[in-house]
């Protein structure tokens, strides 16, 4: 007998759109709602997918009958409807960040803890050709132990590019810290050595006054975040994440037997891995590249974007539905990649002291945590409010502001019906 459909719903038509794709064309999976508050792009969603549900309120759209929801809102508003849609009976899969600030964390915690709903963060560059094959060789100890690891997410866009992914002047790409954003570069890492960071401290590189892309849009936190993390086998990685002038994908792993790294340039689909003469087999070359495979689902993942990621995180998701074991992307490792970058940007701020990372599988630690609102969202009371940036409050000129505005409607139309 066929297996019953896990039915989905997605929140959010930007980044949604991809999970709704995903979920319309697996087996096993059917895309039944979706969520969004901008009509144009609902109305035209709603016309190539006849048989799905369309809502403009997230509450409403927790009502429909459906096991799972996808959480691809705003970044800095995952938890409280992971939460909600938690406590309404779903499942959830949440996109990068899992969390805005500390409290929200113990918070999530503590609502999978108290539902046993699957919970489940989709940092897909976990799942790319080249990590998977960099963790196949990890884990047949091809590489020794994991001493040291660079992670590396660089995301540079135009001015008019930076206002089409950001298109209000409080949208949250336009002040979310450099440090935030930082499970693109340390989710594969901890993926590959099995590993988990223990001690954090924080760099960024400030607001540039002399870049467009600062200067003529509404961003106003800093231009890239260097990470150091001490890990709990006693390794240490380096993330770099931020809008610096090279976009870049890129990860390294160091272990006590040999080296594995994506390629930077030419094939960034291939590894290279290296052993150094005096420790490898004498038939073993000391230095290979080349482009793996998928280690199952090849045909399917390599359609797929961001490396194939795209397509393992989804399959993930409805694995761990119907077996009910979580992911390995499950609330506590998507706590301890996403919370890296909070703390990180708290260190860089207060002259770069180190932070402890919680376990948050540990009740007196979720205790420490739980009231600690600080918070970079400019949406939150002062009270609880941190700069953005290390340079303190960014001030824009209102003209600034007022041609943002105006280059906003012209470029996103439909964020302004
Ligand atoms: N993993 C990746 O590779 C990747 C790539 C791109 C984006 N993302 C993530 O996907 C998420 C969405 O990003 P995006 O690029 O689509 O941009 P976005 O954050 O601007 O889009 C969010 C969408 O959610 C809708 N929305 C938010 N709150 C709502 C509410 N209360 N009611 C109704 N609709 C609401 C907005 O109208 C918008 O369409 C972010 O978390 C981002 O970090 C991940």
């Amino acid at each position: 007998m066929a297996e019953k459909k896990v039915r989905v719903g997605v929140f959010g038509i930007g980044r949604g759109r991809m999970f709704a794709r995903q979920a319309a064309a697996m087996e096993g999976v059917e895309l039944v709602a979706i969520c969004d508050q901008r009509e144009k792009p609902m109305r035209e969603f709603a016309a190539q997918y006849p048989g799905v549900a369309t809502y403009t309120e997230y509450e409403r759209f927790l009502e429909h009958d459906m096991d799972a929801v996808v959480l691809a809102n705003y970044a800095t508003e995952h938890a409280p409807a992971a939460i909600q849609a938690m406590r309404a009976g779903k499942h959830v899969q949440s996109e990068n960040i899992a969390v805005k600030t500390m409290a929200e964390a113990v918070a999530l915690v503590r609502a999978v803890e108290e539902t046993g709903k699957i919970y489940m963060y989709a940092e897909n560059c976990c799942y790319m050709n080249t990590v998977q094959e960099i963790r196949r060789l990890y884990a047949a100890g091809e590489l020794g132990e994991f001493r040291y690891g660079e992670g590396e997410y660089v995301h540079p866009v135009s001015p008019d590019e930076k206002i089409r992914l950001s298109p209000t002047w409080d949208h949250w790409r336009n002040w979310l810290p450099a440090t935030y954003y930082c499970t693109h570069a340390m989710g594969p890492l901890m993926y590959i050595s099995r590993t988990r960071p223990v001690q954090v401290t924080g760099f960024e590189v400030p607001y540039d006054f002399e870049d467009p892309t600062c200067t003529q849009t509404a961003k106003r936190s800093d231009t890239a975040g260097i990470i150091i993390c001490r890990m709990d086998n006693g390794g240490y990685v380096k993330l770099l994440q931020g809008n610096l002038k090279c976009h870049l994908n890129w990860y390294r792993i160091y272990g006590n037997r040999g080296s594995a790294e994506t390629l930077r340039h030419g094939d960034t689909a291939s590894i290279r891995v290296r052993k150094e003469p005096w420790e490898k087999g004498e038939e073993e070359p000391v230095e290979r590249i080349y482009r793996p495979e998928f280690p199952e689902f090849h045909d399917l993942a390599s359609r797929t974007g961001h490396g194939g990621g795209d397509f393992f995180v989804v399959h993930e998701f409805i694995r761990a539905i119907r077996t009910g074991e979580p992911p390995y992307l499950d609330v506590y490792t998507g706590l301890q990649m996403s919370c890296v970058g909070i703390l990180a940007h708290r260190s860089a701020l207060n002259n770069n002291a180190t932070y402890e990372v919680p376990r948050f599988r540990d009740p007196a630690e979720l205790k420490r945590w739980e009231n600690d609102h600080l918070s970079p969202d400019p949406a939150d009371p002062t009270e609880a409010r941190i700069p953005a940036s290390t340079l303190g409050e960014i001030e824009k000129p209102p003209e600034v502001r007022a041609s943002f505005e105006r280059r906003a409607r012209e470029l996103c139309p439909d964020w302004y019906e």
